[in-house]
């Protein structure tokens, strides 16, 4: 199942209306189906034509003209309506019940989450009046994202700018989830680590990171909440998942601990799909490494093997622990040396895969062993099998 939500964004007149259409991609991007309504000021900011190409839908301007009453229609299709950017007049006639053009109108209607990202010259936000109409509106239950400080159009300086997109993306994410696992945290591991010798060298790995992302996607289409705690890769996170950059393997365990907390009681599931360097230097030199005529040794300690750490410390059967194994085995071998690593880190599940197929491709032939049995997932694109796993994570669940 997707994530795709039917959301509408309002534009009124304001200069940061350009921003709008980030935002519009930005949602698009995330699997949402998007209706854009402008105010006819918007229209002197920004194009319909913007907002079509961006959504694949013509906006929608006027409440007349259509048959029916599009007001209701829109108001009834919307999982969220968000105002970006929200003027001070359309705050002033939302918090009076307006219903003058469609915007006002639509907003009216809505019984879904309203969010409004104002933006305006900080004289007009600092303005009792528009202060009267924010407090009535947050009465309410209208979400604020923003307004921001910082200089505004006219080149002053205050409480009045617009929140960057992402950060209104981001406001707007958890309520266009949707899916078997809405309301659970699912935290996964992807990519290398990097583990510093001197200012120049590391020992590091060939993980592409592709399947870590693969699987934070495959969840947060499932309506999880997602964080994704990545080693250092050339890849973007999917929309909507909240990423945790780390580079060494005793960083990468500090990330994941803050993500699930000590007792693990904030993660309902772990999938631990990096490809964690198992030693790193006994210490990291501050001055390069020089070239010498001679052979010479890197002395290495073990780094904490991390999955089995939150195994050991996991005292009912919350969250559930997945991890990997990435092995030049095939066959009953693959399925042998999985089983042990089940029994060894006392995960629920290990996702085996063959190294020479899965390093850096895009595709990987998996098999999931858990306690009771061995399923071959079959030879398929890393998306697909990341989908298979957290078919498989949502049953254990029991979501
Ligand atoms: N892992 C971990 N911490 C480590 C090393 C590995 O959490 N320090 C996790 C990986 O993310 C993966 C699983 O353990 O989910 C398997 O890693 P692997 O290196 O194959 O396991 P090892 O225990 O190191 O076994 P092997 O002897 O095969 O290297």
């Amino acid at each position: 199942m997707q994530a795709t939500a039917r959301v509408t964004l309002c534009v009124s007149g304001s200069v940061a209306a350009y921003k709008a259409a980030v935002l519009a991609r930005l949602l698009v991007h995330g699997g949402h189906d998007v209706t854009t309504l402008l105010t006819k000021s918007a229209l002197r900011f920004v194009g319909e034509a913007t907002f079509s190409g961006l959504t694949g839908r013509r906006p929608e301007v006027s409440l007349w003209g259509e048959p029916g009453e599009p007001h209701v229609a829109i108001a009834k299709q919307s999982r969220a309506i968000v105002v970006a950017p929200a003027t001070a007049d359309l705050l002033a006639r939302m918090a009076s019940g307006r219903a003058d053009d469609l915007v006002a109108a639509t907003l009216l209607c809505a019984r879904c989450p309203v969010f409004v990202a104002p933006a305006m010259h900080p004289s007009m936000w600092r303005h009792a009046a528009t202060q009267d109409s924010v407090e009535r509106l947050r009465a309410r239950g209208i979400r604020f994202v923003g307004p921001e400080q910082g200089a505004v159009a006219s080149g002053d300086v205050g409480l009045g700018r617009m929140a960057e997109p992402q950060a209104i993306f981001e406001a707007l994410a958890p309520s266009l989830r949707a899916g078997p696992l809405v309301g659970r945290h699912v935290v996964v591991t992807a990519g290398p680590t990097l583990e510093p010798i001197d200012p120049v060298r590391a020992l590091t790995n060939l993980s592409s990171g592709k399947m870590g992302f693969a699987l934070a996607e495959a969840a947060a289409a499932l309506g999880a909440r997602v964080t994704l705690v990545s080693g250092p890769v050339a890849l973007t996170e999917p929309a909507g998942v909240q990423r945790v950059n780390v580079e060494t393997a005793l960083e990468m365990q500090a990330a994941l601990w803050a993500a699930t907390g000590t007792d693990l009681s904030k993660a309902d599931a772990v999938v631990m799909c990096a490809a964690v360097a198992d030693f790193r230097p006994v210490e990291v030199s501050r001055t390069k490494w020089k070239r010498r005529g001679h052979s010479c040794a890197l002395e290495l300690v073990p780094n904490p093997d991390i999955v089995a750490g939150m195994g050991e410390c996991r005292t009912g059967q919350r969250p559930v622990l997945v991890a990997f194994a990435a092995e030049t085995d095939s066959g009953i071998e693959l399925e042998r040396r999985a089983r042990e690593k089940l029994i060894r880190k006392r995960v629920d599940a290990v996702v085996a895969n063959d190294v020479a197929e899965a390093l850096g491709g895009d595709t990987s032939h998996a098999l999931w062993v858990d306690a009771q049995a061995a399923t071959d997932l079959g030879r398929s694109s890393k998306a697909s099998i990341a989908r298979s796993v957290l078919e498989r994570i949502t049953r254990l669940l029991g979501a």
